[in-house]
């Protein structure tokens, strides 16, 4: 899976624009699953240029609840209405900015199955983790209450997106051994909380300064099934990304 995070770039007319500009040249490449991410209002303009195209929309973010008192908040039966099949959800800068934790995220993931859109759950340790050594602690925390109650049928269904915080629209890309070692960990627990098949079967992504120059030595890295493109998906190196990922999968 190759996913572009637009974050809270592009006016909803610049999102069109790049959308039309995505379905031209990511015609054809069909190996694997294309998702863009714009902004909630560029959403159903974006859908338009889309529709009938090999790319998928997403959502940057959503609400638990189906509709009520939550003022600035959207609800997942809103972002189906639109088409969009996966959200984004714990993303770094939502914890961090925004406070979420890992019981609002895990609320937020089994929202999500139960809505029947994809979840693709960030997780990730800043680099004061990652000099203690805390790494695996974090990962482990974030999946185990991120995922928790979710049964191994719906755990397939997620995505999970590994984006170690240091690496996030720095330029500082981990090392494809850094990721590998951090995807095989995440992989291992999943195998540990839910089955080896079931571990097998998840989609896991890396995420953090993705660019056509490292992209190769990531995603040829056995653990490593995708990635969630931040910067890079904003312009045309999007479209270099998708080659990549053609050409090792063959
Ligand atoms: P980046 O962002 O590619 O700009 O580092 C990735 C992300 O936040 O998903």
């Amino acid at each position: 899976m190759l996913a572009g995070n637009w974050k809270m770039n592009k006016t909803p007319s610049e999102a069109q624009l790049f959308a039309n500009t995505l379905v031209n040249a990511l015609a054809g490449f069909n190996s694997f699953d294309i998702y863009i991410a714009p902004v909630f209002v560029a959403l159903d303009r974006v859908r338009e240029v889309v529709s009938s195209s090999n790319i998928k929309l997403a959502a940057q973010n959503m609400y638990y609840e189906d509709s009520g008192a939550f003022t600035g908040e959207v609800a997942p039966k809103m972002l189906k209405e639109l088409k969009v099949e996966a959200v984004i959800l714990g993303h770094s800068e939502r914890r961090k900015i925004f406070g979420e934790s890992d019981e609002l995220i895990n609320k937020k993931v089994k929202k999500a199955l139960a809505e029947g859109l994809t979840p693709i759950f960030c997780i990730g340790e800043t680099l004061e983790e990652r000099q203690k050594g805390l790494t695996f602690c974090v990962l482990e925390k974030q999946i185990r209450e991120g995922l928790n109650g979710i049964n191994a049928e719906d755990v397939k269904k997620v995505v999970i997106a590994y984006e170690p915080v240091w690496a996030i629209g720095t330029g500082v890309v981990a090392t494809p051994q850094q990721a590998q070692e951090a995807h095989e960990f995440v992989r291992e627990l999943l195998s540990k909380m839910y089955g080896i098949d079931i571990a097998e079967a998840v989609t896991i992504l890396y995420g953090g300064s993705v660019t056509p120059e490292n992209f190769f030595g990531l995603f040829i890295k056995p653990d490593i099934d995708g990635a969630l493109v931040g910067g890079a998906s904003l312009k045309e190196s999007f479209v270099e990304l998708a080659k990549i990922m053609a050409k090792i999968i063959g």
